[in-house]
């Protein structure tokens, strides 16, 4: 009764927010004040892909709920976590802290595998098991609606086409730009190293001694890559990785391109050093961070050609930057070699830059090469120094041979037939034009890798269905590999296409594009 009301001396309590209100608040103001996307409709089930919420919006809303609520969430597992019913009771299930250290806003990285971050809260567990199964969540209900497009089961390989799960569908997901993998020269290069040294290595080869195809590939990658020595490592991973970690230590400072592949960015936060992201391809901020690391040894490493979007870094303006600062730069070439340049010599020949404009020239040999491992090209002091401090060269058993013999056979095979480069150059030509002429969004690539990209996690994974029932074998690509704002097929060409693949390819994307309503 309203007279009670008035003479109780007590005002009433609010009523505390559930933390599903609390969560819901902080969405949408996120979305409506930050992000400026549409917010209407949204309930306790809606899938936070489907929101476009993004890493930092995510992590705003981390350090929000943490002051808050005083529970300290895991942001890994928030990251796992599908819709706001699964945010609320994961957070109901913390325990209060007593004081919380809600962070600065974190924007956590886009890489998989990215390392834990420094400040993520253990997660109370029940069983040793509970924190994998809470992890597998997505996983398992992506599996769940049949919508589980990874590790599809490759039993046959025929040129342009494989047999995947048991279907014959066109390759549009593989990194052999050039078609080498069946190519005969490499073949039997690989057989002949079988043949004559077996199928591994004795051990690591400082220890247990190199090869002469070994030392032969590494003369080879230097006098390629226009430079005085080169080392081979047994993964592209392990180079980014050992490599970086070598080259700089606490006392410098590394900066990257915040699109750089993880093992760059996991190469640069275990050197120890004091490690700077640039926006991608922004040259005031890069300019930024140099002016602020003066004084260290710095080291600048940038991917030539991104392995999720296909466009190229300004090289160019990243030489001149570092040249005036005085920095080392290493470039990574894993999708621009046999891709960019008349010849296939990757970035260097792109922009017709000298021979010195790159301090560390990183390259992978399991896409055009059609081998595995990875390789440094420098000159001989860096060289020198990486074989006798690089801990993943140091402590790791050597590239078996016939891998060591594809490579050296796979370069020779460019060398002779340079029309595979025209050839692929062409291929993407032809498709991009194609996709875009259908009126599919694909960024600002110019290289092998086209990223259709799809708007939804949702949409991405139709239109992959559609595609694969369709015998197109298209790669799905989501959160955390790119923003959650930017999910996409993943398609890269390769000079095995001829025009009738190609032609095939922009039929079922036209197909499954329309059907979900992608494009019109
Ligand atoms: C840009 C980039 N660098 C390095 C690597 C790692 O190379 P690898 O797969 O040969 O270990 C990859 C792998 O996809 C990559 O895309």
């Amino acid at each position: 009764m309203r007279s009670s009301v008035m003479i109780s001396a007590v005002p009433p309590e609010c009523p505390k927010p559930t933390t599903r209100e609390l969560i819901r608040e902080h969405l949408i103001s996120w979305l409506r004040d930050e992000a400026n996307l549409p917010y209407d409709g949204i309930t306790d089930e809606t899938p936070l892909s489907e929101m476009g919420i993004d890493s930092l919006g995510m992590a705003a809303m981390n350090c929000a709920l943490e002051e808050q609520t005083r529970k300290r969430p895991n942001p890994e597992v928030m990251f796992e976590l599908e819709n706001i019913n699964q945010l609320a009771d994961y957070l109901d299930s913390l325990p209060i802290v007593s004081q919380t250290h809600a962070p600065a806003v974190v924007t956590v990285e886009l890489n998989p595998g990215a390392l834990p971050l420094p400040n993520a809260a253990p997660v109370p567990i029940t069983n040793k098991l509970e924190h994998f199964e809470r992890m597998n969540g997505r996983i398992r209900s992506i599996k769940e609606q049949g919508l589980y497009f990874f590790e599809p089961i490759i039993s046959e390989h025929d040129g342009a086409w494989v047999v995947a799960d048991g279907q014959r569908m066109l390759m549009l997901g593989s990194y052999e730009y050039l078609g080498l993998l069946g190519h005969p020269h490499t073949k039997q290069a690989a057989i002949a190293a079988i043949e004559h040294f077996g199928t591994g290595h004795h051990g690591v080869r400082l220890l247990a001694g190199t090869t002469n195809l070994h030392r032969q590939l590494e003369a080879k990658l230097a006098d390629w890559m226009r430079a005085e020595n080169a080392i081979v490592y047994s993964s592209g991973f392990t180079t980014n990785h050992a490599t970086i970690s070598t080259l700089v230590d606490h006392n410098c400072c590394v900066i990257g391109d915040e699109w750089n592949h993880a093992s760059i960015v996991d190469g640069c936060r275990h050197s120890g050093a004091e490690f700077l992201i640039f926006k991608h391809n922004d040259m005031d901020e890069l300019a930024t961070h140099l002016r602020r690391a003066a004084g260290r040894r710095t080291l600048v490493v940038v991917d030539a050609v991104f392995s999720m979007d296909g466009d190229i870094i300004d090289l160019p303006a990243v030489v001149e930057l570092c040249k005036r600062h005085n920095a080392l730069l290493m470039v990574d070439e894993a999708h621009s070699l046999g891709v960019l340049g008349k010849t296939g010599h990757g970035i260097q020949e792109h922009f017709g830059l000298a021979d010195d404009a790159i301090d560390v020239k990183m390259g992978t040999l399991s896409k055009t090469l059609a081998s595995c491992g990875g390789f440094v090209a420098a000159s001989e002091e860096i060289i020198t120094f990486l074989r006798h401090h690089a801990r993943g060269y140091i402590f790791s058993g050597a590239l078996p041979t016939a891998q060591t013999a594809a490579a050296i056979a796979a370069l020779e095979v460019i060398e002779r037939e340079p029309e595979l480069v025209a050839r692929l150059q062409e291929n993407v030509t032809y498709y991009l034009n194609g996709l875009r002429e259908l009126g599919f969004a694909t960024g600002n690539t110019t290289t092998a890798i086209v990223p259709v990209l799809t708007k939804t996690e949702a949409l991405t994974l139709e239109m992959t269905k559609l595609c694969r029932a369709a015998g197109l074998f298209a790669v799905p690509v989501g959160f955390p590999a790119v923003p959650l704002n930017a999910p996409r097929l993943r398609t890269c060409i390769s000079a095995l296409h001829g025009k009738p693949e190609i032609d095939f390819a922009l039929r079922v994307l036209a197909q499954a594009g329309r059907q979900t309503g992608l494009i019109a």
